[in-house]
């Protein structure tokens, strides 16, 4: 290649070099100052000496995470066709197009793409308008939930240290934002009105959202997370609901997070120990039990016990902020009993008949794949 050469004269070169070397060290010795002195400094946790994140590579989690999540990424386009989703590029719809060609006639008819139309009425034949309202009721709770793991996931991206992490965060935030997009379409298609958040979802997740710091970890991949995981597992055989098998796979790694982070990271004794982070995390969790009387009705009429599904939930939930290392004021095991009988008193007092029942030996996951994704995640196989 031939390049027809400026010259410019050396000490030219040498003294914008000198001068860009001078303010370097002043700019960056007053950003150093700053920040030791908790007054401000650098705002971006970036080290471009390194050309890498505060924190090094982390390669171990953006292999986990980031690179996983790019493999498993799915299209609405493709999966659920009768919404107005149009995020396949040209080479993915041709790639779908052969595929459906080389079914054969029973296989199509098994995997029949639906237009709008087709899919309402398809919910009509399935479902009375009052089912309808309990499906929507019940995945709206969650569904406005996919806001705040929006929200959060996008705070949590500032605060996690490495590449690899904040690749893992990017692809959360990004399969947030298209839980919250393509569950709010999925929701409209029922054609009956969508409730606002319940008080305790609102006093749960702002209280998540308000977490200081990684505490955000617990509230949204522990708990939230936990939640969303159950709930999909438990609804996803459902006619018309299919897609949330894809949402329950992408939950199941977003759980894992929080445990993949703390080994590079590791939080401190202080920060696990820490009375006044206990007592929060507690706090955290108990509005979230109140979602349970509060979906009783709806849960009812899918013939689903609203008990059976939060003793399922809140094992699994245990599970998970035990192995991350959040701890509780009280052992998990003290308190998944507590809350038990605490189930158990409530039906007794009002329901005609009700026999001891342990909850949180229940599992409401229907879906074999699911079942199997989460023995996987909990060894419960
Ligand atoms: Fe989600
Ligand atoms: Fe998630």
């Amino acid at each position: 290649m031939e390049f027809d050469k400026k010259h410019i004269k050396p000490w030219v070169v040498a003294s914008n070099r000198r001068i860009e070397n001078m303010t370097n060290k002043v700019v960056r010795g007053w950003d150093r100052a700053l920040g030791r002195l908790m007054v401000g400094g650098r705002k971006a946790n970036y080290d471009d000496l390194r050309y890498e994140f505060t924190g090094g590579p982390g390669e171990a989690m953006r292999r986990k995470h980031y690179d996983r999540s790019l493999r498993l990424l799915w299209k609405a386009q493709e999966h659920s066709p009768q919404l107005d989703f149009r995020d396949c590029s040209i080479d993915e719809r041709k790639l779908l197009e052969m595929a459906l060609r080389s079914l054969t006639d029973q296989e199509k008819a098994e995997r029949k793409r639906l237009s709008m139309p087709e899919y309402k009425e398809m919910l009509d034949r399935e479902y009375t308008r009052r089912e309808k309202q309990a499906i929507v009721n019940v995945l709206a709770a969650i569904g406005h939930g996919e806001a705040y793991a929006w929200l959060v996931s996008a705070e949590l991206l500032n605060e996690v240290q490495s590449t690899g992490a904040r690749s893992a965060l990017t692809m959360q935030v990004m399969e947030e934002a298209k839980h919250f997009v393509v569950l709010r379409e999925l929701l409209m298609a029922f054609d009956v009105p969508v409730p606002r958040q319940s008080a305790w979802a609102y006093l749960f997740l702002e209280g998540v959202y308000k977490s200081p710091g990684l505490e955000k970890f617990f509230g949204m991949n522990v708990v939230v997370e936990g939640i969303a995981l159950s709930l999909f597992g438990m609804m996803s055989h459902l006619p018309g609901l299919e897609v949330l098998r894809l949402f329950h796979l992408d939950e199941s790694r977003h759980t894992a997070l929080p445990v993949n982070y703390f080994r590079d990271f590791p939080m401190t004794a202080w920060q696990r120990h820490n009375p006044r982070a206990r007592m929060r995390r507690l706090r955290i969790i108990l509005p979230a039990l109140l979602l349970l009387p509060h979906l009783e009705e709806d849960l009812g009429e899918l013939g689903i016990e609203a008990f059976d599904f939060g003793g399922s939930a809140l094992r699994k939930i245990s599970l998970l902020a035990e192995r991350a290392g959040f701890l509780l004021p009280i052992p998990f095991n003290q308190l998944l009993s507590l809350l038990n009988q605490g189930f158990n008193t409530y039906c007794t007092a009002t329901r005609d008949e009700h026999a001891f029942t342990d909850f949180t030996c229940q599992d409401t996951t229907r879906g074999m794949e699911e079942q199997r994704v989460e023995s996987r995640i909990f060894s419960l196989a």
